[in-house]
């Protein structure tokens, strides 16, 4: 057989060895260095220009942002019920209340009904998950009148009706773990584009200190004002990170290539056999972060994966109904609250999608696909 196709590989730049060695040759290891403002740079860039903060994942910059908004256990949050544990787990950790919504079964981003079928006067906050790095309906959700957060985790370069996606909610993440657009194995980052949010936020990532006044010499010594944590990237992962920005616009391409090769290459046999391709509304565009479809039965997916898996091929289902997890049902959760994540979560797989991939590796996952008949 052909050699395999792994679902994920994280691209090479061909810059991170040598900016990672710039970085260790130097002594600035920890975290706040000169990597660290030539990649929030670049991202704050990308992401319409708001002060951008690098932390150790996305689950940590949505932990970070839990403690900045200071919700507790008064609070209510709504989140798509799919969607990966950190999104709720930030919340759930300050003590709040997780209430799970459904998403729309087009984009399989929070369908706006279903959310306001679950405001009530304590909702303090929509947590918009761009599924794939296609924008969510930011225009109905914001329409509701109550905050909105962005976990972008996927959407890096997205844009919704010319904006990119990170410019939208009081706060942003974004994650670099290495199944992403942009990695640096693990990684992530805090957008804050409600300003008066940044002194805090600086704050409470660097362990509860005002070290980032007394290093602007805004202060003359530091100390403990907040209770924080530690988020910060050392300096090394930073540069690791400069380089994949840096690298970004062929990357980008590369990937776009492929995420339009499946799509228009697929799309007979898709609508032939009753298979879901993705849609993106108009306003939505999306940086090719992944490629997913939808059959319509749980088995026919357990056949489609096992076809894949024989021909080398590494294909993925995605993310568990949450509602209906652990913990989820403590929260409430119950079966057929979430109908739309439930049927998705179980006939979704998403195709290997990354820079590297060759045209020859993508005409092999091509034919694959088109010999399977659900
Ligand atoms: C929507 C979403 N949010 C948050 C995360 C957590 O990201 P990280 O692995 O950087 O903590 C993920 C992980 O893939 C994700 O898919």
């Amino acid at each position: 057989m052909a050699d395999s196709i792994p679902f994920n590989r994280p691209h090479r730049t061909g810059r991170e060895a040598v900016l990672a060695t710039e970085a260790l040759t130097g002594d600035h290891w920890r975290g706040d260095g000169p990597f660290t403002r030539r990649a929030s740079a670049l991202v704050s860039a990308a992401v319409g220009g708001a002060p951008v903060l690098l932390t150790t994942s996305c689950t940590h910059a949505l932990e970070l942002l839990a403690l900045l908004l200071g919700f507790g256990p008064d609070d209510e949050v709504i989140v798509p019920s799919f969607t990966f544990v950190s999104t709720p787990a930030a919340f759930a950790l300050r003590g709040a209340r997780v209430v799970f919504a459904d998403v729309d079964p087009l984009t399989l981003n929070l369908d706006p009904a279903s959310v306001a079928a679950r405001i009530t006067p304590r909702t303090r906050a929509i947590v918009a998950v761009h599924y794939a790095g296609v924008a969510c309906d930011l225009d109905a959700l914001a329409a509701f009148g109550i905050p909105v957060i962005e976990d972008n985790a996927h959407g890096l370069f997205g844009q919704w009706r010319g904006r990119p996606l990170g410019s939208f909610g009081q706060v942003a993440t974004l994650s670099f773990h290495d199944t992403k657009n942009i990695a640096c194995g693990e990684g992530g980052a805090l957008v804050v584009n409600d300003r008066a949010l940044l002194e805090r936020a600086e704050i409470l990532r660097e362990k509860g200190t005002n070290r980032a006044r007394f290093l602007r010499g805004q202060v003359d010594k530091y100390t403990w004002v907040a209770v924080g944590s530690s988020y910060l990237p050392s300096d090394i992962l930073a540069a690791v990170l400069t380089a994949q920005l840096e690298g970004a616009a062929a990357s980008q391409a590369a990937r776009q290539q492929v995420w339009r090769r499946y799509h228009d290459e697929l799309a007979t046999w898709a609508s032939r056999v009753g298979v879901q391709q993705p849609h993106l509304p108009d306003g939505a565009e999306h940086p090719a972060h992944m490629y997913w479809m939808r059959v319509r039965t749980p088995g026919q997916r357990e056949r489609f994966l096992a076809h894949l898996a024989a021909r080398g091929i590494g294909a993925a289902f995605h993310y568990q109904p949450l509602h209906l997890s652990e913990v989820g049902l403590r929260f409430g959760g119950a079966l057929g609250d979430c109908p739309v994540t439930e049927l998705a979560a179980d006939t979704l797989f998403r195709l290997p999608l990354y820079a590297d991939l060759t045209e020859a590796q993508v005409d092999r996952v091509i034919a694959a696909v088109l010999e399977f008949t659900p």
